[in-house]
Protein backbone atom coordinates (compact mmCIF):
# COMPACT_ATOMS: atom_id res chain seq x y z
CA UNK A 1 0.00 0.00 0.00
CA UNK A 2 1.06 3.48 -0.46
CA UNK A 3 0.53 6.44 2.08
CA UNK A 4 1.41 9.92 2.66
CA UNK A 5 4.35 9.97 5.03
CA UNK A 6 2.20 11.69 7.96
CA UNK A 7 -0.55 8.82 7.45
CA UNK A 8 2.26 6.37 7.11
CA UNK A 9 3.49 7.20 10.70
CA UNK A 10 0.32 7.25 12.31
CA UNK A 11 -0.84 3.80 10.45
CA UNK A 12 2.76 2.35 12.32
CA UNK A 13 1.95 4.42 15.28
CA UNK A 14 -1.22 5.17 16.32
CA UNK A 15 -0.41 7.42 19.32
CA UNK A 16 1.14 9.72 16.48
CA UNK A 17 -1.74 11.86 16.01
CA UNK A 18 -1.40 14.41 12.59
CA UNK A 19 -0.25 16.78 14.94
CA UNK A 20 2.82 14.83 16.48
CA UNK A 21 3.78 13.18 12.99
CA UNK A 22 4.07 17.16 11.67
CA UNK A 23 6.05 18.21 14.54
CA UNK A 24 8.39 14.82 14.39
CA UNK A 25 8.61 15.46 10.24
CA UNK A 26 9.67 19.59 10.92
CA UNK A 27 11.98 18.79 13.32
CA UNK A 28 13.91 16.33 10.92
CA UNK A 29 13.64 13.37 12.78
CA UNK A 30 12.08 11.14 9.95
CA UNK A 31 13.76 9.30 7.82
CA UNK A 32 12.62 7.78 4.59
CA UNK A 33 15.51 5.15 2.96
CA UNK A 34 18.07 6.52 4.97
CA UNK A 35 17.13 10.13 3.74
CA UNK A 36 15.70 12.70 6.14
CA UNK A 37 12.46 13.50 4.99
CA UNK A 38 10.23 16.75 5.77
CA UNK A 39 7.66 16.16 3.47
CA UNK A 40 3.98 14.82 4.90
CA UNK A 41 3.16 13.95 1.48
CA UNK A 42 5.75 12.24 0.69
CA UNK A 43 4.52 8.59 -0.69
CA UNK A 44 5.96 6.07 1.27
CA UNK A 45 5.05 2.21 -0.23
CA UNK A 46 4.61 -0.05 2.38
CA UNK A 47 6.52 -2.71 0.32
CA UNK A 48 9.75 -1.72 0.07
CA UNK A 49 10.15 1.46 1.68
CA UNK A 50 11.90 1.78 5.28
CA UNK A 51 11.02 4.55 7.58
CA UNK A 52 13.19 5.72 11.16
CA UNK A 53 12.20 8.02 13.88
CA UNK A 54 14.83 8.94 15.76
CA UNK A 55 16.52 6.35 13.95
CA UNK A 56 14.19 3.65 15.16
CA UNK A 57 12.83 1.56 12.42
CA UNK A 58 8.62 1.74 11.81
CA UNK A 59 7.02 -1.69 10.99
CA UNK A 60 3.88 -1.37 9.11
CA UNK A 61 0.65 -3.36 10.52
CA UNK A 62 -2.86 -2.62 8.97
CA UNK A 63 -4.79 -1.49 12.65
CA UNK A 64 -8.53 -2.21 11.44
CA UNK A 65 -10.97 -0.82 13.57
CA UNK A 66 -14.73 -1.33 13.81
CA UNK A 67 -17.80 -0.09 16.22
CA UNK A 68 -20.34 -2.57 16.58
CA UNK A 69 -23.89 -2.44 17.90
CA UNK A 70 -23.30 -5.87 20.19
CA UNK A 71 -26.42 -8.23 20.01
CA UNK A 72 -27.38 -10.15 23.39
CA UNK A 73 -26.10 -13.54 23.36
CA UNK A 74 -22.65 -12.89 22.05
CA UNK A 75 -19.83 -13.77 24.31
CA UNK A 76 -17.12 -10.72 24.07
CA UNK A 77 -14.49 -12.37 23.25
CA UNK A 78 -11.40 -13.20 20.72
CA UNK A 79 -12.41 -16.38 18.77
CA UNK A 80 -13.41 -19.28 20.29
CA UNK A 81 -13.91 -23.02 18.78
CA UNK A 82 -16.91 -23.81 20.83
CA UNK A 83 -19.10 -20.35 21.14
CA UNK A 84 -19.81 -17.79 18.99
CA UNK A 85 -18.33 -14.11 19.82
CA UNK A 86 -17.93 -10.55 18.73
CA UNK A 87 -15.26 -11.47 15.95
CA UNK A 88 -17.37 -13.66 14.26
CA UNK A 89 -19.93 -11.23 13.79
CA UNK A 90 -17.39 -9.34 11.25
CA UNK A 91 -16.30 -10.48 8.21
CA UNK A 92 -13.15 -11.43 6.83
CA UNK A 93 -10.83 -10.24 9.94
CA UNK A 94 -8.85 -13.65 10.54
CA UNK A 95 -8.14 -13.77 13.98
CA UNK A 96 -6.17 -11.54 14.36
CA UNK A 97 -8.80 -8.43 16.27
CA UNK A 98 -10.20 -8.36 19.10
CA UNK A 99 -13.29 -6.22 21.80
CA UNK A 100 -12.00 -2.94 23.67
CA UNK A 101 -13.06 -4.76 27.12
CA UNK A 102 -16.13 -6.99 27.50
CA UNK A 103 -19.74 -6.61 27.72
CA UNK A 104 -21.36 -9.60 29.20
CA UNK A 105 -23.66 -11.59 27.30
CA UNK A 106 -26.37 -10.33 27.68
CA UNK A 107 -25.30 -6.86 27.62
CA UNK A 108 -25.95 -5.28 23.90
CA UNK A 109 -24.33 -2.13 22.26
CA UNK A 110 -21.50 0.15 21.35
CA UNK A 111 -18.44 -2.54 21.37
CA UNK A 112 -14.89 -1.57 19.46
CA UNK A 113 -13.48 -4.33 17.46
CA UNK A 114 -9.32 -3.37 17.19
CA UNK A 115 -6.20 -5.06 16.54
CA UNK A 116 -4.86 -2.12 17.66
CA UNK A 117 -2.91 -2.69 21.12
CA UNK A 118 -2.27 0.54 21.96
CA UNK A 119 -5.69 2.21 21.43
CA UNK A 120 -7.40 -0.90 23.31
CA UNK A 121 -4.84 -0.53 26.28
CA UNK A 122 -5.47 3.48 26.34
CA UNK A 123 -9.79 2.91 26.67
CA UNK A 124 -9.35 0.07 29.24
CA UNK A 125 -7.08 2.12 31.84
CA UNK A 126 -8.68 3.22 34.70
CA UNK A 127 -6.04 6.04 34.61
CA UNK A 128 -7.62 7.33 31.35
CA UNK A 129 -10.82 8.13 32.99
CA UNK A 130 -12.62 7.07 29.82
CA UNK A 131 -16.19 7.39 29.93
CA UNK A 132 -18.79 4.50 29.49
CA UNK A 133 -22.37 5.56 29.47
CA UNK A 134 -24.68 2.93 30.20
CA UNK A 135 -28.80 2.98 29.67
CA UNK A 136 -29.66 0.81 32.35
CA UNK A 137 -33.44 -0.68 32.63
CA UNK A 138 -33.85 -1.41 36.79
CA UNK A 139 -36.36 -4.08 38.40
CA UNK A 140 -37.70 -1.49 40.40
CA UNK A 141 -37.49 1.97 41.30
CA UNK A 142 -34.06 3.75 41.93
CA UNK A 143 -34.58 6.41 44.58
CA UNK A 144 -32.78 10.24 44.53
CA UNK A 145 -30.77 8.98 47.20
CA UNK A 146 -29.68 5.58 45.45
CA UNK A 147 -28.59 7.88 42.72
CA UNK A 148 -26.56 10.16 45.00
CA UNK A 149 -24.75 7.24 46.31
CA UNK A 150 -24.21 5.90 43.00
CA UNK A 151 -22.87 9.14 42.28
CA UNK A 152 -20.50 9.31 45.17
CA UNK A 153 -18.88 5.66 44.52
CA UNK A 154 -20.06 2.37 46.66
CA UNK A 155 -18.83 -0.10 48.20
CA UNK A 156 -18.76 -3.12 46.37
CA UNK A 157 -16.98 -4.95 48.75
CA UNK A 158 -14.04 -5.94 46.99
CA UNK A 159 -13.59 -2.51 46.01
CA UNK A 160 -15.75 0.77 46.29
CA UNK A 161 -16.65 2.24 42.55
CA UNK A 162 -15.44 5.74 41.46
CA UNK A 163 -17.72 8.44 41.42
CA UNK A 164 -20.38 7.77 38.43
CA UNK A 165 -23.00 10.48 36.97
CA UNK A 166 -26.29 8.90 36.87
CA UNK A 167 -29.18 11.02 35.23
CA UNK A 168 -32.97 8.87 35.50
CA UNK A 169 -34.57 8.88 32.16
CA UNK A 170 -37.86 7.03 32.40
CA UNK A 171 -38.91 7.09 36.39
CA UNK A 172 -42.27 5.26 35.60
CA UNK A 173 -40.08 2.24 33.55
CA UNK A 174 -37.26 2.81 36.13
CA UNK A 175 -34.65 3.56 33.41
CA UNK A 176 -31.48 5.81 33.68
CA UNK A 177 -28.24 6.53 31.88
CA UNK A 178 -24.77 5.79 34.22
CA UNK A 179 -21.69 6.88 32.87
CA UNK A 180 -18.69 5.09 34.85
CA UNK A 181 -15.24 5.39 34.15
CA UNK A 182 -14.11 1.98 35.47
CA UNK A 183 -15.11 -1.36 33.58
CA UNK A 184 -14.75 -3.80 36.28
CA UNK A 185 -16.66 -7.62 35.96
CA UNK A 186 -20.30 -7.09 36.08
CA UNK A 187 -19.46 -3.45 37.26
CA UNK A 188 -23.18 -1.65 36.37
CA UNK A 189 -24.95 -4.92 38.04
CA UNK A 190 -23.04 -4.94 41.35
CA UNK A 191 -23.59 -0.93 41.61
CA UNK A 192 -27.25 -1.32 41.04
CA UNK A 193 -27.83 -4.38 43.00
CA UNK A 194 -25.84 -2.30 45.91
CA UNK A 195 -28.63 -0.15 46.14
CA UNK A 196 -31.09 -3.01 46.26
CA UNK A 197 -32.38 -3.34 42.71
CA UNK A 198 -31.26 -5.51 39.72
CA UNK A 199 -30.58 -4.95 36.02
CA UNK A 200 -33.27 -6.38 33.75
CA UNK A 201 -31.51 -4.70 30.47
CA UNK A 202 -28.17 -3.02 30.07
CA UNK A 203 -27.38 -1.17 26.82
CA UNK A 204 -23.96 0.66 26.14
CA UNK A 205 -24.18 3.80 24.26
CA UNK A 206 -21.13 5.48 24.28
CA UNK A 207 -17.02 5.32 25.18
CA UNK A 208 -15.47 8.72 25.57
CA UNK A 209 -17.31 11.24 22.56
CA UNK A 210 -18.27 8.11 20.47
CA UNK A 211 -21.95 7.74 20.56
CA UNK A 212 -23.52 4.02 19.57
CA UNK A 213 -24.78 5.25 15.78
CA UNK A 214 -28.54 5.27 15.49
CA UNK A 215 -28.03 3.62 12.30
CA UNK A 216 -26.99 0.37 13.32
CA UNK A 217 -29.06 -2.14 14.21
CA UNK A 218 -28.06 -5.07 17.07
CA UNK A 219 -25.33 -7.33 14.69
CA UNK A 220 -24.18 -4.85 12.58
CA UNK A 221 -21.02 -2.75 12.37
CA UNK A 222 -18.73 -0.04 10.69
CA UNK A 223 -15.06 -0.13 9.70
CA UNK A 224 -13.43 3.15 10.54
CA UNK A 225 -10.10 4.22 10.22
CA UNK A 226 -7.85 5.07 13.37
CA UNK A 227 -7.25 9.03 12.68
CA UNK A 228 -11.19 9.49 12.74
CA UNK A 229 -11.72 7.00 15.07
CA UNK A 230 -9.37 8.76 17.94
CA UNK A 231 -10.97 12.25 16.55
CA UNK A 232 -14.70 11.42 18.26
CA UNK A 233 -13.13 9.27 20.65
CA UNK A 234 -11.19 12.42 21.98
CA UNK A 235 -13.37 15.32 20.87
CA UNK A 236 -11.50 18.62 21.79
CA UNK A 237 -14.58 19.92 23.60
CA UNK A 238 -17.29 17.58 25.58
CA UNK A 239 -20.95 17.69 25.02
CA UNK A 240 -23.02 20.32 26.68
CA UNK A 241 -25.52 18.94 28.85
CA UNK A 242 -28.43 19.49 27.00
CA UNK A 243 -26.83 17.46 23.97
CA UNK A 244 -26.18 14.84 26.53
CA UNK A 245 -29.65 14.54 28.00
CA UNK A 246 -30.90 14.69 24.31
CA UNK A 247 -28.61 11.40 23.12
CA UNK A 248 -29.61 9.36 25.75
CA UNK A 249 -33.45 9.63 25.70
CA UNK A 250 -32.93 9.24 22.00
CA UNK A 251 -31.95 6.15 22.70
CA UNK A 252 -35.41 5.08 24.54
N1 LIG B 1 -21.43 -3.45 33.58
C1 LIG B 1 -22.06 -4.64 33.66
O1 LIG B 1 -22.55 -5.02 34.71
N2 LIG B 1 -22.14 -5.38 32.54
C2 LIG B 1 -21.64 -5.00 31.36
O2 LIG B 1 -21.75 -5.72 30.37
C3 LIG B 1 -20.99 -3.76 31.29
C4 LIG B 1 -20.90 -3.00 32.42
Amino acid sequence: MVFRLDRYLNECDSTLTRKSAKALLHGGCVAVNGKVCKDAAHKVDTECDTVTVNGKMLSYVRFRYFVLNKPAGVLSASRDKKTKTVVDLIDGIGDICFPVGRLDKDTDGLLLITNDGALAHELLSPKKHVDKTYIVTCASRISEEDCVRLQNGIDLGDFTSAPARVRILDNENNILAMTITEGKFHQVKRMIAAVGSEVTHLTRVRIGGLWLPKDLKQGEYKETDGGSLRAVLYPEAPDGEDDEERFLRSYL
